[in-house]
């Protein structure tokens, strides 16, 4: 074992630096499902300074860092696949300013998303990204993977409201790119770069985030059809009414039956999609909107729409929605997620194309997600073992089947959950050498080592 652990027990105690395999499960894991991948020691800092003393003796020691946040990442981009040291922020939870004033917050990485939006809700502020996980997921892995969510349909992705940040590369130097004005065009977007870098960049130790007023009101309906591509065409019909809702949801058949035993909003048999219609805005606009979003699904056959009366229904109706990722994996021996993203106008015909796949790889496929945004979770659901190497040769051919038809369709390998281990192979399928081969020099030009987070979103 390299020196440098009993280095960084000695200056930062052993309660801060662990090494005992017990301790480093945690660290070895995340959401994905990949691994484990056991670091040989974890570091949670509670300090920039800390942080830089973590990064300046590993590349003095020539030893690989893996930044974490709180562990949700769904593609492997916190695991350390090369060992090493795990550096997590999970212990950095300040949030060190909220301005009504300037419409900022300033806060450490280690925030849960959910807290900082109720903190800002609290002063009549707003802080739209919602990723599925945002009662824990920490703001600093948002950065790093720039996760979205449903309200991206009308307020974007987490790169829209950071607008500074502090953070530190290999070998400890601390950086401040960004600003905390509303605008400012000085130098280079760094803080752009930094965010969706996958903890590949550098370790994030404060962030800037740009804030909204808190919308009056928010109001919501919920629509079932017996037909996908009736609710295909619902998705389009609510956009063509001229409103923007905040999100624009959709669950197909597999997904509803999975839901099904669990919803407190009994699904009408017989469902085949499930389109759910979210607006925000002034309170006096808000009914006259949902209606004739609700008018607009009526007209294509729903055969159910429902507008939450009131918060507590509103909540109840989004279950629905929220609950799906997991009952599906709690059904199943085992499930990956993708997060495809294709342009609005080919969302039925990747539906259809996701059939196939299924059937031709003899396996369950789910689809629900944000489709708004053509962004489709499409889950691929067996109870065979994973590991056997047929079902495994079938689950691969299925993912690439996946991928091809979202590329032939114009669209994103990643959405939302970014590419980290889980689809590092597929990304020369998306871009060109030239494209990949530029932000590997970026990346050597921040980390010439190699040394932060190694081996992930290009393949090796
Ligand atoms: C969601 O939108 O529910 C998540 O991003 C998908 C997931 O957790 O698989
Ligand atoms: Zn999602």
């Amino acid at each position: 074992m390299k020196p440098i652990y009993d280095i960084l027990q000695r200056e930062l105690g052993a309660a801060k630096v662990l090494r005992d395999e017990a301790r480093l499960e945690t660290y070895a894991r995340d959401e994905s499902g990949l691994g484990p991948y056991p670091p040989e020691a974890a570091v949670l800092a509670d300090s920039v300074e800390e942080i830089q003393l973590v990064l300046r003796l590993a590349d003095e020691h020539d030893v690989v860092v893996v930044p974490r946040g709180l562990g949700t990442g769904m593609t492997g981009g916190a695991l350390p696949i090369h060992g090493g040291i795990v550096l997590s922020t999970e212990r950095m939870q300040k949030i060190k300013e909220i301005s009504r004033e300037d419409l900022v917050a300033v806060v450490e990485p280690g925030v849960i998303t959910g807290v900082l939006q109720d903190a800002v809700e609290a002063e009549g502020l707003f802080y739209p990204p919602d990723p599925a996980s945002l009662a824990m997921c920490s703001l600093g892995g948002n950065v790093a993977e720039n996760a979205g969510g449903p309200r991206a349909f009308k307020y974007g992705v987490t790169r829209e409201y950071l607008i500074g940040m502090e953070c530190v590369l290999m070998g400890g130097t601390r950086l401040r790119p960004g600003r905390r004005t509303s605008k400012g065009v000085t130098g280079y977007d760094v803080v752009g770069l930094f965010c969706g870098s996958e903890g590949t960049f550098g370790v994030t130790s404060e962030i800037t985030f740009k804030l909204l007023p808190k919308p009056q009101g928010v109001a919501l309906l919920l629509a079932v059809f017996a037909d996908p591509v009736r609710a295909g065409e619902a998705v389009s019909a609510i956009i063509r009414q001229g409103y923007r809702p905040r999100a624009l949801e959709f669950m197909d058949r597999v997904s509803i039956e999975h839901v099904r035993p669990k919803a407190t909003y009994p699904i009408p048999e017989g469902a085949g999609a499930v389109v759910i219609c979210e607006l925000d805005g002034d309170a006096d606009v808000l009914d006259g909107a949902v209606e004739r979003c609700a008018q607009a699904c009526d007209a294509l056959g729903a055969v159910e729409v429902i507008i939450a009366a009131d918060e507590a229904q509103r909540r109840k109706l989004w279950e629905t929605r929220r609950i799906t990722s997991p009952s599906l994996r709690h059904a199943h021996r085992y499930k990956v997620s993708e997060d495809i993203c294709v342009p609005r106008s080919a969302i039925a015909e990747m539906l259809r194309r996701v059939d196939t796949i299924g059937a031709q790889t003899d396996l369950l496929m789910a689809t629900f997600g944000h489709a708004g945004d053509g962004n489709l979770h499409v889950n691929v659901l067996t109870d065979e073992d994973h590991h056997d190497a047929r079902v495994a040769a079938r689950i691969q051919d299925a993912l690439g089947m996946l991928f091809k038809d979202t590329l032939a369709l114009r669209g994103t390998l990643s959405g939302e959950h970014g590419i980290g281990i889980a689809k590092k192979k597929y990304m020369p399928w998306e871009q060109a050498p030239e494209l990949i081969d530029l932000q590997k020099k970026l990346k050597r030009t921040l980390d010439p080592k190699n040394l932060l987070n190694p081996g992930k979103i290009f393949p090796e």
